[in-house]
């Protein structure tokens, strides 16, 4: 892997702190000189607790969870909102969810586990994953789970037949691909046709399979979910794709009189990771998804169903930074000037992934322009090994404390130990204090499942 060819074009943007929009966390400040999140110095905490650190704006994520709260309630009525934790958790984060009135979305037994561990009500889990093992499905199913995402029919086969054993009845959702293109990463669309995901429209597939559901035993069809990409700055796919699978629903309800109560529609819209860049606003989204829902049931003559989302990083993107010490810095003549510190693709693999694209700044230098193009790269054993490519960033120097914006979604959760590189801590702040609600890895830790 290796990095992308120098922008030569890349022109400094000249941008203090404070000018870099939609992508900076609520309560962003800058006193002198420093970067303050949360009422907190984010020098001081970098340099007292160590790098690289994880923080998160609680403030800005209770914000987000609430705005999806209200702008679904005010529209329909017992909506749902599942924060999808594939984005980031941890026990904090489950706590946080739940006091915000949230439903989660789990995608497998650890999540299940850290929820649960957390206190989370179990009606309000919805249980994903295109592979559960039998293990995930029978704790999922002894856990009281209000939902599991049907994948596939061996999938309902295993269901029906462990919620037998067990002397339940299980509610299920049935995940439908309803063949919409959405605008965004080749690897994060879900929603067309070929996806490993769900059950195609094609040759009446997701139809047939929708029946098979509502006659098996021991599970209740309670709805249909679909998700068509994460990333999703343009909205109107979603409401192609809520038509299509309102079809379904009609289809359903004319060939057995099955009238299906829920519609799951996936993850919410994209989020800026540069400063020019116009996210969805939370309201628009849940304005565009009922408006599509009512829309498509008048057509269709059925009754409204009841909503559910799952947004993961329009909740926690955004208030979510990093802060890394700069170790070295390396101009090399003609090519490209390079700012090492002391995380990279084992805290954050999007940019090796995707190309992914975040802005930064100098934190101790927070009221300083941006003046140099660099490329941040990390500590780590292979050359693709980037956070920033090609962005502006204040003059670095050794020692220098480096705040990257927006990596509050997929880093985290998507970390490893590469290089036994230990995780970073989280820290979350509000109010003038932060809270550690996940310690920083220790080489014991790395050790920790080694049997002598
Ligand atoms: N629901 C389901 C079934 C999902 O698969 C996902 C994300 C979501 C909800 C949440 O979508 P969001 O609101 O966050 O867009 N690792 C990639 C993202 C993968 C998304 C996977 N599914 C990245 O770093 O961009």
């Amino acid at each position: 892997m290796a990095l992308p060819a120098p922008n030569k074009d890349a022109v400094a943007d000249n941008r203090t702190t404070m000018e870099l929009g939609k992508v900076l966390p609520k309560t962003a400040n800058v006193i002198d000189g420093h970067l303050f999140v949360g009422g907190v110095d984010m020098v001081e905490l970098a340099r007292t607790q160590g790098t690289a650190m994880y923080v998160y704006d609680e403030e800005d994520l209770r914000d987000r969870m609430r705005q999806y709260r209200t702008a679904f309630d005010k529209r329909c009525e017992n909506a749902g909102v599942a924060y999808a934790s594939k984005a980031f958790l941890n026990k904090a984060m489950a706590r946080i969810a739940k006091e915000e009135g949230m439903h989660l979305d789990v995608s497998g037994g650890g999540e299940l586990a850290i929820a649960l561990a957390a206190g989370f009500p179990a009606d309000r889990i919805v249980v994903h994953g295109n592979s559960k093992t039998e293990l995930e499905l029978t704790e999922a199913i002894q856990a009281g789970a209000g939902r599991i995402v049907v994948d596939s029919i061996t999938e309902l086969e295993r269901i029906s037949r462990i919620a037998g054993e067990l002397g339940k009845v299980q509610d299920v959702f049935l995940r439908i691909t309803p063949g919409v293109e959405a605008d965004t990463h080749d690897y994060i669309k879900t929603g067309c046709e070929d996806s490993k995901f769900g059950f195609t429209m094609r040759d009446d597939f997701a139809f047939e399979s929708v029946l098979a559901a509502i006659s098996a035993e021991n599970v209740r069809l309670a709805g249909l979910h679909m998700h068509i990409g994460s990333q999703i700055l343009k909205l109107e796919p979603f409401a192609e794709a809520i038509d299509v699978m309102i079809e379904l629903f009609a289809r359903v309800k004319e060939a057995c009189g099955y009238e299906i109560d829920e519609l799951d529609v996936g993850g919410g819209p994209g989020v800026a990771y540069q400063a020019e860049d116009v996210p969805a606003v939370i309201d628009e989204f849940a304005r565009i998804v009922t408006d599509a829902l009512n829309a498509s049931c008048e057509k269709y003559g059925v009754a409204v169903p009841r909503v559910l989302c799952e947004p993961g990083r329009s909740i926690v993107a955004t208030p979510g930074i990093t802060l890394y010490t700069v170790g070295t810095i390396k101009n090399l003549p003609g090519i490209r000037k390079f700012v090492a510190v002391d995380g990279g693709m084992s805290d954050n693999i999007r940019t090796a992934l995707y190309h992914a694209s975040y802005e930064a700044t100098v934190a101790n230098k927070a009221d300083q322009p941006r003046t140099q193009i660099v490329t941040i790269v990390g500590k780590h054993c292979e050359s693709g090994d980037a956070v920033v490519l090609d962005g502006s960033l204040q003059e670095a120097q050794p020692g220098d404390v480096v705040c990257v914006f927006g990596t509050g979604a997929y880093c985290h959760s998507m970390s490893s130990n590469y290089n036994g590189n230990v995780r970073p801590a989280v820290v979350f702040v509000k109010d003038g204090q932060a809270r550690v609600v996940s310690r920083r890895q220790t080489y014991a830790d790395l050790m920790a499942c080694d049997v002598d």
